[in-house]
């Protein structure tokens, strides 16, 4: 069965490209790469993994082995064909973005749009001689692309407003946050603020004021902080106190007249200034790797990420379940196999008890995870539930046959016993552990309601289907020793 329908291409598979790929798999495109570089292929596998780590802390077991599928093109041509996206990264240099898209113009369909990740190129310059030039546009994302939200869409003189639009809603479809910047600029918003941050942080090391771990720590322990959840508006408004904004303007005013910043100046660039800006941040990093901080980087997203989605706020909002973005698409599980793996993940430090097992309520969210992943592969995900109708579980058995540690990998094996119009009686077996020891059972009894009508009513045609289609591959397996048993002591 194919995994999925949306189809994306890929150009330049960089720290950039590859952190597309990675997004773009877990919205449930199947993305279809062009990198001429040897080493493309590992260093793409290298981001989606930590992709995947990420996203199995941010949304536990929703993920694995539910995503698009990955090919490697031998040209342009061959990797747009068919692609709704295509999203160009390669190095940022003019000429070689121009001739890029000349051949991504040539070959894609009419209904495809294009986004230029560069950093400050102008698109109206990018898109000069190519073809198609409506539909390519800057869409500016921020390093790790799979876990920052923000993409800048800025559209050049030939971009039309239809391909804007439609960008906009298959970025934001993925779980971003596109932002429409109307008037072309050179580096666009994100890439301007930061400038001016970087050239006064440069100058600041020059005359000795500050050393580059002073200038982080003041930014990660202070100022940083407030600008991931409030920004640079909604912060300074606080800083006016009861007084309000109005109040903060007229009281920093005149400052502005001060000569505080250099920004419009950029320091000599001497082998001096490198030298000690190498230095005090090789001091500062404390000896860890590129690839340690990168993990420490992720983690500590992952969790600003849990904080903003359980306040509601700010980036917390854009996120969307990849469950979810993958389940629009109707072809997702492989009913046919055996066994049928409905979850794979590891154990969360979360969900640690005070042994530092998995505690005992988490064996029924990762069987109710499983129950999802069955009912959305049948056809009975959210979209169905919008229609109004669901499953409720009336009745649950869980046996604890043996404990799993925080870190551990588990996955989830379903079986359907029973099933006719109104219900199902499914059994599921969780494994883990490198030895695949056998975890716990868990069996339910589901019933099948209309939600308006507020009671039990008969599945629609297409869902007995896929549940027959289910029991006739499981037929020749024997019933579960444990199924239908109940909970009780031997009498004596
Ligand atoms: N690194 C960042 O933080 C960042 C952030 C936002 C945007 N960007 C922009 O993203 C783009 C890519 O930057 P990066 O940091 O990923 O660079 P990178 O050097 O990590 O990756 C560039 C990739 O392009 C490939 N490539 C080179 N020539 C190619 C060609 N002709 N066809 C296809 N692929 C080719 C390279 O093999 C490499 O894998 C740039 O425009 C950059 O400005 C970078």
């Amino acid at each position: 069965m194919s995994a999925s329908v949306k189809k994306a291409a890929v150009i330049g598979g960089g720290v950039i490209g590859g952190g597309w790929v990675a997004r773009l798999m877990t919205a449930g495109f199947d993305v279809s790469v062009f990198d001429p570089h040897p080493q493309a292929e590992k260093y793409i596998n290298d981001v989606i993994s930590r992709n995947e780590a990420a996203m199995l802390r941010l949304w536990p077991g929703q993920t694995t082995g539910q995503r698009g599928k990955i090919t490697y093109a031998e040209t342009i041509g061959e990797a747009v064909d068919g692609a709704m996206l295509v999203q160009e990264s390669v190095p940022e240099r003019l000429e070689l973005k121009q001739t890029i898209h000349q051949e991504i113009g040539e070959a894609i369909s009419d209904q495809a749009v294009i986004g230029s990740s560069t950093s400050g190129l102008l698109p109206s310059d990018i898109q000069k001689q190519m073809p198609h030039a409506d539909r390519m546009m800057v869409a500016h994302p921020y390093n790790p692309v799979y876990l920052l939200p923000v993409v800048e869409i800025v559209g050049g003189e030939k971009t039309s407003q239809n391909a804007i639009d439609t960008a906009m809603q298959i970025y934001s479809d993925m779980g971003m946050k596109p932002v429409h910047i109307t008037k072309e600029i050179d580096a666009f918003v994100g890439d301007r603020l930061l400038e001016a941050m970087w050239r006064e942080s440069l100058w600041l090391v020059k005359e000795g004021v500050a050393t580059a771990g002073t200038i982080d720590d003041i930014v990660r322990h202070g100022l940083g902080m407030r600008f991931a959840q409030m920004g640079q508006f909604m912060t300074y408004r606080l800083g006016g106190g009861e007084g309000g904004f109005r109040h903060f303007l007229e009281q920093f005013e005149p400052s502005l007249k001060w000569p505080w910043t250099k920004l419009m100046d950029v320091p000599e660039w001497t082998d001096n200034l490198v030298n000690s800006i190498v230095s005090q941040s090789d001091e500062h990093t404390g000896g860890l790797s590129v690839s340690e901080l990168e993990t420490i980087r992720d983690n500590n997203l992952v969790d600003f990420l849990k904080v903003l989605r359980r306040n509601d706020w700010g980036a917390g909002k854009t996120l969307k379940n990849p469950a979810d973005m993958i389940s629009q698409q109707p072809d997702q599980m492989d009913a046919s196999a055996v066994p049928l793996i409905t979850w794979q993940g590891v154990v969360h430090e979360d969900w640690a008890d005070y042994n530092n097992h998995m505690t005992e309520f988490r064996y029924l969210e990762v069987f109710s995870m499983a129950t999802d992943k069955l009912l959305f592969g049948c056809g009975a995900g959210p979209v169905y539930v919008k229609q109004g109708f669901s499953f409720y579980t009336v009745e649950t058995h869980i046996r604890h046959l043996d404990e799993i540690a925080i870190g551990e990998p588990i996955y989830v094996e379903t079986r359907l016993i029973n099933h006719d119009t109104k219900k199902l009686h499914l059994y599921h077996d969780m494994y883990g552990g490198k030895e695949k020891r056998h975890l716990a059972s868990g069996e339910h009894m589901l019933l099948h309601v209309d939600m308006n009508a507020g009671r039990v009513a008969p599945m629609p045609d297409h869902l007995t289907q896929a549940f027959a289609h289910i029991a006739n591959a499981q037929s020749e397996l024997p019933l579960p020793d444990a199924a239908g048993a109940a909970i009780g002591m031997k009498r004596k």
